[in-house]
């Protein structure tokens, strides 16, 4: 089966919305989501979206915050552009109904504070930011007639070479798994946007729900699309060390708040590591839990906020009170066991500043994109509001593009060869457990050449192995995830490979010191048309 839209969309959260909700006004637009429309990263965010609302804090400070934090590898244009124009959709999302916490100061909102930044800017809604945000854009999307199309997996893109030898390579569009049905659909469309989210699933420990296994990433890189940056993987310090709390996220905003790290001993260890503290950029935190751990050898470390009082706890923090309560812990008492956990992916298809990769009509906007806006190390609740901006640029770029393509691409059905249903669940499981484990132990928060280099040989058997067991057996959810985990766990190594130095979100013992220039970003496949990186 073959459907055509002016605008396919890959992806519900932020930045899929933020698009799908600008170009409704000027075409058909399709959104796919790989379970239903609201599980997404963007719903489980949970501290907040950072703008500058108003003065004293300024626009040139959030800009140098964010410099700071990304290690010599920011964009510097896309940062003035995400914080420049960060506070008019924010604005646009309050109109939409977007409820924030209020409070009596002249702003009206309350503004939170998190590791990196230099004031109190940080925009939420409780501890449940991303809840709000994507309710209130998934409403006005299918207000705007954005049509929702849930439980389709994206498989591959379409791109034109394949489907017309002799044509410039373009994106067609995508052919896509009906869950409920089995069937694969072909989605054409004249722009495709790529919001995807994260990969946080490629690693055993994540905050991240388990959508987040690197579709688009690796949808992208196997069309051909300039990738970057992905050695820089962004370990969040607390996640809720607990048996059965599966990626429960313990917000920094906690840490915001007065959240003070002990380690078993009950000391506060974070002034032996950084003048900062607990406010020190979250890369520094978490490879400080890391080694306070290592150190002593304990399994978790504890966020003690019982200094701050139960009725404050309840009031700024409903959602991880309660969820703390569920496992046994009421935080008012007790400090929280935490611990690390993958968080989110800096790097990824490399957009220029209005969305457009280096693939003829494909976009990418949010945690899929690399825009430059994070370099070597992302600042706390920058990411909600790069979904926000390069959502919104991108579907002003996809205008453009449909303008200029006034008819829709013929493309082949969905061609399944002699494919089989799949006979051995058992090498799904097993593959997709081995990726995580390794990639935990071997290219984590402290990596070396030695633990890549093994971590490369490992991986260079498994994809073997799942794409043999790709091209015999009819698709599943599981092993479309285990295929794009596997691309996506090579590609970070390849990446951390290249990077010879310690920086930002990449740190290695086997090259502890920084390297000049400082600005070298490393790029995978094409690079992009206004040849940024350079
Ligand atoms: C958090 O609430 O700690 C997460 C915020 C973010 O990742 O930007």
């Amino acid at each position: 089966m073959r459907q055509s839209f002016d605008y396919l969309v890959l992806g519900s959260g932020i930045a899929g919305l933020s698009f799908a909700l600008q170009a409704s006004r000027h075409g058909t637009v399709a959104l796919l989501a790989k379970r239903a429309r609201s599980e997404t990263n963007t719903i489980y965010a949970q501290g907040g979206i950072a703008a500058v609302m108003a003065p004293p804090d300024s626009v040139d400070e959030h800009v140098r915050d964010t410099l700071v934090a990304g290690g010599g590898l920011c964009r510097e244009d896309a940062v003035r552009v995400t914080i420049g124009e960060g506070p008019a959709r924010v604005r646009e999302l309050i109109d939409l109904g977007a409820e924030f916490t209020r409070d009596s100061t002249p702003l009206g909102y309350h503004l939170t504070r998190e590791g990196g930044h230099s004031r109190r800017r940080v925009l939420h809604a409780a501890d449940q930011t991303g809840r709000a945000i994507e309710r209130t854009l998934l409403d006005a999307a299918a207000r705007a007639g954005v049509q929702f199309f849930e439980e389709h997996h994206a498989i591959d893109l379409i791109m034109s070479s394949r489907v017309h030898s002799s044509a410039p390579d373009r994106v067609l569009g995508a052919y896509a798994l009906d869950l409920k049905t089995g069937e694969v659909k072909a989605f054409v469309a004249k722009a495709v946007l790529l919001a995807t989210g994260g990969a946080g699933k490629v690693y055993t420990y994540t905050s991240n729900p388990d959508v987040a296994t690197g579709d688009g990433l690796a949808m992208a890189h196997r069309a051909g699309a300039a990738i970057a940056n992905l050695e820089f993987i962004q370990f969040h310090p607390t996640v809720l060390f607990h048996p059965q709390a599966k990626s429960f996220l313990i917000s920094e905003a906690l840490r915001g708040e007065g959240g003070i790290l002990r380690n078993k001993a009950g000391e506060a260890f974070m002034e032996r590591y950084d003048p900062r503290k607990e406010l020190a950029p979250r890369d520094v935190v978490a490879l400080s839990i890391d080694a306070e751990l290592k150190r002593r050898g304990d399994d978790c470390a504890f966020l003690d906020m019982t200094h701050l009082g139960k009725a404050f706890l309840i009031e700024h923090f409903p959602h991880i009170y309660t969820t703390c309560a569920a496992f046994g812990v009421d935080m008012a008492t007790t400090p929280i066991p935490v611990v690390p956990a993958a968080h989110y992916v800096c790097g990824g298809v490399c957009t220029d500043l209005n969305g457009q990769t280096s693939i003829p009509g494909l976009l990418a906007a949010g945690e899929v994109a690399c825009t430059g806006l994070h370099g070597a190390n992302r600042l706390a609740s920058n990411s909600l509001l790069e979904g926000l901006v390069f959502g919104h640029r991108a579907a002003e770029t996809a205008r453009r593009i449909a303008a200029d393509s006034p008819r829709m691409p013929e493309v082949p059905e969905w061609d399944p060869g002699r494919a089989v249903p799949p006979d051995e669940g058992v090498i799904v499981k097993q593959n997709w457990d081995e990726i995580r484990h390794l990639m935990w132990n071997y290219v984590g928060i402290v990596r070396t050449d030695k633990r890549l280099a093994r971590a490369q040989r490992r991986l260079d058997n498994l994809v073997g192995e799942i794409q043999e067991y790709y091209w015999g057996y009819l698709v599943t959810r599981d092993l479309l995830e285990l295929r794009n985990l596997a691309d996506v766990a090579r590609l970070i190594v390849a990446c951390a490979q290249e990077r010879k130095e310690s920086r930002g979100l990449h740190y290695t013992l086997s090259w502890p010191g920084q390297i000049e220039p400082r600005d070298t970003v490393l790029v995978r496949g094409k690079p992009a048309p206004d040849a940024w990186p350079r």
